[in-house]
């Protein structure tokens, strides 16, 4: 499908400065770019608006929750404009909370549609926190719990009813950094975690086959990727880098077999600090991992 490219330049969930930067670096790397080389429609719809980072400390467990609630407003309104028009969008962080955002207008869609939503969470950490357990206030550490119905009501029912998921429509590659309270919870709802313990054991190929078993006609694939997925040595611009992440070859393998499903339907891209990058070798690396995202292969392959 044709692809529309939305910016969330914010970094209004985070704990570092500097994920507002995201979406231009992107840019600067040659998103379009790259995506137009593989004979992809793409059109850059430029960014979305919200309030500035006040950068106060938390309140009742929260840090900045009615700004975070004006910008994923903001996303919701501009991803689901994109699948309105039978566009697949791709949304450039920007933290990570705006995942709430653009996975409710994902599932409202698939809703609309009689499509079945599976998410794809590619993330060094859970993202499972709620105001009660969380060690930071972060709300970026907080989105998968939200989209799941725990979580402030702006956020859980952001779409205007239900929670936009249930734990079972979730899949989560990479993880290695989960809080106490955190672990006690997504144990509490089964999440499915393929953590890199999983990943080291058995390999990411299987991983992949088992994260993607049973995709039909039917099923939408989001893919929600932290940045932070990857190993630091590969991937240093992002705030909350944890050692141990998948490397180059493993990353690309993931991307690939996601594109061999054929299922994908929107993309998040986020947490890519350019304030911590080198000379933005993390925003072209992501580039480069998208491409694959997207088919690209080094032979020809059916
Ligand atoms: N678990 C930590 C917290 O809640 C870190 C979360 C990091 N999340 C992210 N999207 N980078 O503060
Ligand atoms: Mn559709
Ligand atoms: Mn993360
Ligand atoms: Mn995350």
């Amino acid at each position: 499908p044709p692809i529309s490219l939305i910016g969330a330049p914010t970094d209004i969930g985070a704990g570092h400065r500097g994920a507002s930067m995201g979406p231009e670096a992107l840019r600067v790397a040659g998103l379009a770019a790259a995506l137009a080389a593989r004979g992809l429609d793409v059109v850059d719809r430029g960014n979305v608006a919200g309030p500035f980072n006040p950068w106060l400390p938390p309140t009742d467990g929260y840090r900045h929750l009615g700004e975070v609630v004006a910008w994923n407003r903001a996303v919701m309104q501009a991803v689901a404009a994109e699948l309105a028009q039978e566009r697949l969008p791709i949304l450039l962080g920007g933290d990570h909370c705006l995942a709430i955002g653009s996975i409710t207008a994902v599932a409202r869609h698939c809703r609309e549609q009689g499509k079945h939503l599976t998410v794809l969470w590619l993330d060094a950490h859970a993202d499972f926190n709620t105001s009660a357990i969380t060690p930071s206030g972060n709300i970026h550490g907080m989105p998968v719990a939200c989209l799941c119905g725990f979580g402030p009501q702006e956020l859980t029912g952001l779409g205007g009813g239900a929670p936009a998921l249930s734990p079972e429509q979730i899949r989560q590659i990479g993880i290695r950094s989960v809080d106490a309270g955190e672990k006690k919870l997504v144990r509490d709802v089964g999440l499915d975690i393929y953590d890199m313990r999983y990943i080291d054991e058995v390999g990411m190929k299987r991983v992949m086959e088992e994260a993607l078993l049973n995709l039909g006609p039917r099923d939408h694939l989001h893919v929600s990727f932290d940045v932070d997925f990857l190993d630091p040595g590969i991937a240093p611009g992002v705030g909350t880098t944890i050692p141990g992440g998948p490397n180059y070859r493993e990353a690309q393998l993931c991307m690939e077999m996601i594109a061999d499903s054929g299922r994908l339907g929107s993309l998040d891209i986020m947490e890519l600090n350019p304030a911590l990058d080198v000379r933005n070798q993390t925003a072209m690396l992501a580039v480069d991992l998208v491409e694959s995202l997207f088919g690209k292969s080094t032979l020809m392959r059916d």
